[in-house]
């Protein structure tokens, strides 16, 4: 019998919620600082590694937007992209839907085209690793949503390579209401959308992300399980939840990963996935977060499959190879005698 960390490691997986920015590894910061002339506060990689304690999403977004700023051209774009695949691909993610935050490098004079073409160039290699890519811009909720207007109508030009935009940033104080133009706007251009709520933020920020954004998936959706409504609703309507369990117990959002959310998600029905948000800094990339979460919380292989599959399901892929994928998973169950239970 396969134990729960070897089932983690066969199955197949979709990735929805990783922001590229935060998949920058240590290593790869002082290697591109060093090639573009930046000079950091650290004085080595353990000791940035050890700055990567944070109480809560504030301090964790403070030390991302510093680190990012050693990104400066499509190589290095290229570069960050090209080593999360690499990565992704040992984890068995076969797709991926990866975040990127336009206004955290166009507001430091690095252009749009610079980050689009890097990653792109990326994706386009990630079909070597058998992984399929979707490139998902997010607007920074800290900054105006004129800001993200402007944003959008940049992103214009390249937007058949772009399946949906996102929203992400600081959560606490900047209500998803506030990006109601711009996400009406995204929708006219035919993009999908989603949305970082419940993280940090209430209820209410959910609810506001499903019926003034319209959105196709909330990003973690943790606090949803406080109003009870939301949940019959985000159940019955299998709305995409992209749980990241590492994040929560690195940023505070749980004390424990024992009280860790996901099975009281799983268990109420609801379309939960295990994503890795920003792995570099919260210490583990997709499998890690299953193999953590799982041991925590005692998931059994069927809970497993089926976060597989949700991942799946979750995604923007179209139904056929939506389908497809179920179906190969369902496969690889009877293959592996993944009991039923
Ligand atoms: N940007 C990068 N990671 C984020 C997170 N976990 N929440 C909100 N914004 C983010
Ligand atoms: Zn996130």
């Amino acid at each position: 019998m396969l134990s729960i960390p070897q089932l983690i490691s066969e199955l197949p997986k979709a990735e929805l919620h990783v922001h590229i920015e935060g998949t920058l590894e240590p290593e790869q910061v002082f290697e591109l600082a060093e090639r573009n002339g930046v000079s950091l506060n650290f004085a080595s990689v353990e000791a940035l590694r050890k700055a990567y304690v944070f109480s809560d999403l504030q301090e964790f977004l403070d030390i991302y937007y510093v680190g990012m700023q050693v990104l400066q051209t499509e190589r290095d774009f290229y570069d960050l992209a090209q080593a999360y695949f690499q990565r992704a691909a040992k984890d068995k993610v076969r797709h991926a839907e990866i975040f990127f935050d336009p206004q955290a490098h166009t507001g430091r004079g690095v252009t749009i085209d610079t980050v689009i073409s890097g990653l792109l160039r990326a994706a386009s290699d990630a079909s070597k690793l058998g992984i399929t890519v979707y490139l998902i811009p997010c607007f920074l909720r800290h900054l105006p949503a004129s800001d993200a207007e402007s944003t959008l109508e940049s992103l214009t030009p390249y937007l058949q390579q772009l399946h949906a935009v996102g929203l992400d940033s600081s959560e606490l104080d900047f209500p998803p209401i506030d990006f109601k133009n711009v996400f009406d706007r995204a929708a006219s251009l035919g993009l999908r959308r989603v949305a970082h709520a419940g993280e940090e933020g209430p209820p209410e920020y959910v609810r506001q992300a499903l019926d003034e954004l319209h959105v196709d998936r909330i990003d973690h959706g943790n606090r949803a399980l406080e109003d009870q409504n939301l949940v019959s609703e985000l159940a019955a309507r299998q709305v995409p939840l992209t749980v990241c369990p590492l994040s929560n117990l690195r940023l505070g959002g749980v004390s424990d990963l024992k009280d860790h959310p996901l099975k009281q998600m799983l268990n109420a029905g609801l379309l939960a996935t295990v994503n890795s948000d920003d792995p570099a800094y919260f210490g583990g990339y997709v499998n890690e977060n299953f193999r953590r979460v799982a041991e925590a919380l005692q998931l059994s292989a069927a809970d497993i499959v089926q976060l597989s599959k949700n991942s799946f399901i979750g995604s923007f892929l179209d139904e056929q190879t939506k389908k497809d994928w179920v179906r190969s998973i369902e496969t690889l169950e009877q293959e592996l005698g993944v009991s039923a239970e």
